[in-house]
């Protein structure tokens, strides 16, 4: 079969259940724990996820920050074909996967006979472009303090949170830190301090902010804070 077969064959599955032979010929069942390829290691697949979870990561100054956990439908890999570069990232299975794993001829066939995948990459290269610069943003940010609830305020919005009121959220203190750049350490003292001026609370894998209105006028006042502190 040449790559042009491969590739229709494969774009009517992204993301869905493939049929069984399809599954059998590009299908990998990978448990938790396993590592695709490391950051700087050189890349000939990319590879899309039917089922479970990856983690993408990279290292910097001896600590793992990870990037993004991708599932279902997600792909990633893509950019070690495209620009002919090494991994960018550490990919490592932390909920077991089935994945189908495309070689780079198939990958570019696909791009090219099919506008529909190729805008669907562009959106999700420009979706990770912005949140890169979220990143960087918050990064510099002066103190931890103002990175975490900068990082708390902008999850929240991009869940759909409202402008005053309860908001709920998923929480894993390691992503948390991680994603908002903070040392793991730093993050318990931080959420001390929230949760005594009742601004959040934390249990059962959850984190309330208690009332956006109240996160929002903080968050003002330490950007105030940073910006006028000489003068004072
Ligand atoms: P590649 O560089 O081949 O290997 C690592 C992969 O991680 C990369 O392709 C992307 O698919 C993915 N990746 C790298 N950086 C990010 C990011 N900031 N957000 C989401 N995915 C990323």
């Amino acid at each position: 079969m040449d790559s042009m077969d491969r590739s229709m064959e494969i774009r009517m599955e992204m993301g869905e259940e493939p049929a069984g032979d399809l599954f059998d010929r590009y299908g990998e069942v990978v448990s938790r724990g396993t590592v695709l390829f490391y950051e700087g290691d050189p890349g000939q697949e990319m590879y899309i996820i039917l089922s479970g979870k990856v983690r993408i990561s990279k290292e910097a100054g001896g600590l793992e920050k990870v990037l993004v956990v991708l599932g279902k439908g997600e792909f990633f890999g893509e950019m070690a074909i495209l620009n002919n570069k090494p991994r960018s990232a550490t990919a490592t299975v932390i909920e077991d996967c089935r994945i189908l794993i495309i070689d780079r001829e198939t990958f570019e066939t696909m791009i090219r006979s099919n506008g529909e995948i190729a805008v669907r990459i562009i959106k999700k290269l420009a979706a990770r472009l912005q949140e890169a610069d979220n990143q960087i943003e918050n990064l510099l940010l002066r103190d931890n303090m103002s990175r975490l609830v900068n990082h708390l305020q902008r999850k929240a919005r991009e869940a759909g949170a409202p402008a005053t009121g309860e908001y709920r959220m998923p929480f894993l203190p390691e992503d948390l830190a991680s994603e908002a750049g903070i040392l793991g350490h730093h993050l318990e003292d931080l959420l001390k301090k929230l949760r005594s001026a009742k601004m959040v609370q934390t249990g059962g894998g959850e984190l309330t902010i208690v009332r956006m209105e109240v996160l929002e006028r903080f968050s003002k006042y330490l950007e105030m804070k940073d910006q006028f502190c000489n003068l004072t």
